[in-house]
Formats: C-alpha cells, structure tokens, sequence
C-alpha cells in the first residue's frame, strides 16, 4: 500500500508528474536509439542478397515510372494467410538495397516480393500486353507499349554510382561493366560470365522474345528476380539479434 500512497503524490501535482513522465520517457528513449549509434548495421546480412544488376536496376525504375507500385506491394508479412499464398515471410535484408523500398499493404493486385519465377517469361509478356488474356477478371491496364521501346544504357552507371552513395556496395568494376552488364543479360548469346560472377544468380534470357533490349526485357528481368536471391530451403534466422 505504501508504494501507492506515494504514487499519490505524483497524481496530485501536475507538475511533479510531468517531470516524472519526461524522465521515464529519457530512460526509454535512450534505451532505444542509443544503440543504434553504436551498430554499423541493423539488418541482418543474408546469404545470396546482392545489389540488382543494371539490367534489373532498370526494370525497377520503370516499375516506379509506371506506378505498379500504387497496385502491387512487395512485402510478404508473417501471417499465415500470406506465407501460404505467396512463400517465406520478406527479411528486412531482401530489400536492402531498395531505394526507394516498395513496402507496403495497397493490394489492389497481388504482392510482388516472391513473383519472380512464378511465371515464365511467355506469361509476363502476355499479361502486360492484356491481363485480361490470362486472367479475364483482371483490373491491371494494358503496358504493350514498353514491348516497342528500345532502350539504352545510357546513364546506367551514373545511377549505380548515385546508388553507391546512399549504402549500395556496387564495386568500380561493376560500374565501369554496367554498360555491357546490362546488354548481355539480355542477349542468351552473349559472352556472360563474368556478368554472373558479379551478380550471382543473375538471369540471362531474351526475356520479350523480339531482338534489341525493350522496356519490357528490363521489367521482366526484374520480376523474374524479386525474392529469388535467398535459398530458403537453408535459410535459418539468427535468433541472436
Ligand atoms: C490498377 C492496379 C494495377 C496496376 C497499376 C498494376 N497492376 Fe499488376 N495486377 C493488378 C491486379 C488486379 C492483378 C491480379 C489479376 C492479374 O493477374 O492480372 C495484377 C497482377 C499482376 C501480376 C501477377 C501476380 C501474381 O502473383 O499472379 C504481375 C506480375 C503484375 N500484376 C505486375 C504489374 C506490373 C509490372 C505493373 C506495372 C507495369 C502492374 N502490375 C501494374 C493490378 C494492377
């Protein structure tokens, strides 16, 4: 009883109890942040996450010009009801990379974080000319006109190296080769390689099937990536953090 006699006190005397309040909320507040000035780090490093080659870094601005983003997440939370429609939970660590992240929960179509090889290339090519070809019900409009748009590479490295400045580890080499990166992923034919050994696990395909690289290629190559870079058959979650 004694212990809420005093806190009595504190009840009765605004004063007193604004100064308490503000002292528990400095407690927690240090609490919180003050370790963060002392981690370099605060995601967990997962194997087999890599910064987009210069191909998918593309795709992934004409998704963010076409506004695909104000329909399709790309984060799959942990709920069930999610982990069963669409795989694994995202790890803060896939979208590391992401400037700007595409979070979020407006699902006007389905999330995006896991489609990539849910559907071949053939499909994506379909879909985007006419959704309503595969899927009648579909509200997605029409995006055949990124099929007829040519394009090239011409401020690819610019970008990567804009990319580097705000954490995103592309090396000299990846950016004096992004150029020739991003033609040869989209040319089965090309001399690739060292490609792969700069983005591991990197798709090569004529991914719109027509000769030259298009808009649609980019954006393919870039969903046919998202949420392929983890191999969750080994994955296990560091409990430690
Ligand atoms: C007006 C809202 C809207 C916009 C904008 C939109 N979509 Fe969709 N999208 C949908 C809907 C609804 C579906 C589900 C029906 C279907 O498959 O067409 C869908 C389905 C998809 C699918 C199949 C996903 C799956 O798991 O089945 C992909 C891939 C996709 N959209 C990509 C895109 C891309 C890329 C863009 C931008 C170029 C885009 N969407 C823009 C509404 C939209």
């Amino acid at each position: 009883m004694a212990i809420l006699d005093k806190h009595t006190i504190l009840e009765k005397n605004v004063t007193l109890l604004a100064v308490f309040s503000l002292l528990v909320v400095t407690v927690g507040g240090i609490v919180e942040i003050a370790p963060l000035f002392y981690l370099e780090n605060t995601i967990e490093e997962v194997d087999g996450v890599r910064p987009y080659s210069p191909l998918e870094l593309e795709g992934r601005n004409i998704y963010i010009r076409e506004g695909c983003y104000v329909c399709h997440s790309q984060m799959v939370r942990p709920m069930r009801d999610e982990v069963e429609r669409y795989g694994h939970y995202s790890l803060a660590a896939e979208s590391m990379y992401d400037h700007p992240f595409q979070w979020g929960s407006k699902r006007t179509g389905p999330d995006l974080a896991r489609v990539g090889g849910r559907y071949s290339d053939d499909w994506h090519v379909a879909h985007l000319i006419d959704p309503q070809s595969v899927v009648p019900e579909s509200v997605m409009p029409k995006y055949g006109y990124l099929k007829e748009k040519l394009i090239e590479p011409e401020y690819i490295a610019e970008e990567m190296a804009t990319h580097r400045i705000v954490g995103v580890p592309y090396s000299d080499e990846m950016i004096a080769e992004a150029k020739a990166d991003f033609t040869a992923q989209a040319d089965p034919d090309s001399d690739y390689d060292a490609l792969l050994e700069r983005y591991p696990g990197a798709q090569v395909r004529n991914f719109d099937g027509d000769p030259g690289v298009s808009e649609m290629d980019a954006l393919i190559a870039y969903m046919q990536m998202l949420g392929t870079l983890v191999d969750f058959s080994t994955f296990t979650p560091d409990a430690s953090r």
